[in-house]
């Protein structure tokens, strides 16, 4: 089982690159954003719920986050091991998602952090806004989810340092050199 923690700021490559990932190792990718969207556009009471969060650039509570991330765990068959894109993004949630595994008899192997700057991060949020559309990619949500991302999700790098899972990859530039970049840090942690 290949489990892999994809990490990094909004806007840092974390959809683009699972892509690949998946592709690749053959993993079921789960983007708790995307779970998330796929409840607002369904209507549903959680997708209510989530989209004045997600709107204002909060994060979901974690108690009802760790409880959807453990209904997808459960739904998946014949896994070969999964991506997580977005998740955890608190330490109250890697430590969740470390019991969860464990209960498995499972593990992280690997937490990718895409470290990218600021200015870029916004200049890829603002053109995909305009061309997607999506609605927390507006100037003032992005930056509200990058002073949550600071406070919030950044002390994970710690976190998964301690846990010897980290591995740093500059997520500037090619997407091909970074993809190759990943990929030698998953097979060095296999
Ligand atoms: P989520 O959907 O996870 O959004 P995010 O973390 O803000 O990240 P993005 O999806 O915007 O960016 P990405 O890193 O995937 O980059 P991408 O590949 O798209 O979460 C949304 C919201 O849901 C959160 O704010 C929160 O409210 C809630 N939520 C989700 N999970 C939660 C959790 N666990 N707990 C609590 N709340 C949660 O790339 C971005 C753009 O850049 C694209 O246009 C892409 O084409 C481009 N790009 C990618 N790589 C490159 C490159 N190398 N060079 C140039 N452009 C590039
Ligand atoms: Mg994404």
């Amino acid at each position: 089982m290949l489990n892999i923690v994809i990490f990094g700021a909004p806007g840092s490559g974390k959809g683009t690159q699972s892509a690949r990932i998946v592709e690749k190792y053959g993993l079921d990718h789960i983007s708790t954003g995307d779970v998330l969207r796929g409840e607002i556009a369904a209507g549903t009471e959680l997708g209510k719920t989530a989209q004045q969060i997600i709107d204002k650039g909060n994060l979901i509570p974690d108690e009802l986050m760790i409880s959807i991330l453990a209904s997808r765990l459960d739904n998946l068959v014949d896994s070969n091991g999964v991506i997580f894109d977005g998740f955890p993004r608190t330490i109250a949630q890697a430590e969740a998602l470390k019991v969860m595994l464990a209960e498995r008899g499972q593990d992280v192997t690997a937490m990718i952090e895409l470290d990218v700057p600021e200015d870029e991060l916004m200049d890829r949020l603002l053109k995909r806004g305009q061309l997607s559309g999506r609605a927390d990619d507006n100037e003032e949500t992005i930056k509200k989810r990058l002073v949550v991302y600071a406070e919030q999700t950044s002390p994970l790098k710690e976190w998964y340092k301690n846990d010897g899972k980290h591995c740093y990859i500059n997520g500037l530039g090619e997407l091909d050199r970074i993809f190759a970049d990943i990929v030698a840090a998953i097979d060095s942690k296999m």
